[in-house]
């Protein structure tokens, strides 16, 4: 595996690939659902890039940015045992210029939900995901559905921007009690973790009333809000379709489910496509 810091050092690497070329951008601090979309993209080409960047343009003031997890040599261990060829892991001033040119998210579904939440967050992680997909170039990118409207936007992105990667959308994974794994659920103390299962358990609520033939958005989210009780606060509990338009209605194959709370000091988000 050849592990290159700076933009020339990855672009020799890459340029000695050949083949298909399966990408996994990430933050690092990598968990089994990192390790689930290497491994697919393992399977699924002939050579697997891995970029490693916390990426400043993506926090808000006031987040995470400072104290995100930060797990180096594990990282890269993992990356090594799931067979990944380049493992590019620049720093900040490799990947950014003074006064460089802008990407910004589309102005409405770039700006609902996460985006009203966190206002600019996806304009800074279209930016570095541009760049990416760019000095990459890959065949394939695997993007987890865990971050559904990030997995969206990118998606959109390649399409508006006639760029030629198919855009993997993943599975979301799960610990056994049913937590879907973030690299910020480190920050939940064993309490606030117990708290914290009140988010899946909601969209298992939600998905037994679908099957059950209950399709109405407000009484859905109102019987997923009770079981929500139990997080700090709740940010959003939306239904949309995969366009991230609201609904009123869940469309079997074609809507999803979010919630996003706040446990102590930890925002959490989760969502069941359905
Ligand atoms: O999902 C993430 O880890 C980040 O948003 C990404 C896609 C690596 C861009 O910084």
């Amino acid at each position: 595996m050849v592990i290159a810091h700076t933009i020339q050092e990855f672009q020799k690497a890459r340029l000695a690939l050949q083949g298909s070329v399966g990408f996994v951008p990430t933050m690092g601090a990598l968990h089994q659902g990192h390790l689930s979309l290497l491994q697919r993209a393992r399977a699924e080409n002939d050579c697997v890039v891995v970029s490693i960047f916390v990426n400043p343009t993506q926090f808000l003031e006031g987040e995470d940015l400072e104290k995100y997890p930060r797990k180096e040599d594990a990282d890269i261990e993992i990356c090594r045992l799931a067979g990944v060829d380049i493992l590019f892991m620049p720093t900040i001033e490799q990947m950014y210029y003074k006064d460089e040119l802008i990407i910004l998210a589309p102005k409405i579904r770039g700006y609902i939900l996460e985006g009203a939440k966190r206002p600019g967050h996806f304009d800074g992680m279209l930016q570095i995901v541009m760049k990416l997909l760019n000095l990459t170039s890959p065949t394939r990118a695997y993007f987890g559905k865990k971050d559904a409207q990030q997995l969206s936007l990118v998606t959109q992105m390649v399409h508006d921007y006639f760029m030629n990667i198919e855009i993997v959308p993943c599975e979301i994974v799960r610990d056994k009690d049913g937590l879907a794994l973030s690299s910020r659920n480190v920050y939940l103390s064993s309490q606030e973790r117990l708290r914290a299962l009140s988010i899946s358990r909601s969209l298992q609520k939600a998905s037994q009333m679908v099957m059950a033939k209950e399709f109405r958005v407000d009484v859905i989210t109102e019987a997923m809000r009770i079981i929500l009780r139990d997080v700090d606060s709740i940010e959003y509990v939306k239904v949309v379709d995969r366009f991230f338009y609201p609904i009123e209605e869940v469309k079997p194959q074609a809507s999803i489910i979010l919630v996003a709370a706040f446990v102590g000091k930890t925002r959490l988000i989760d969502n069941l496509w359905i």
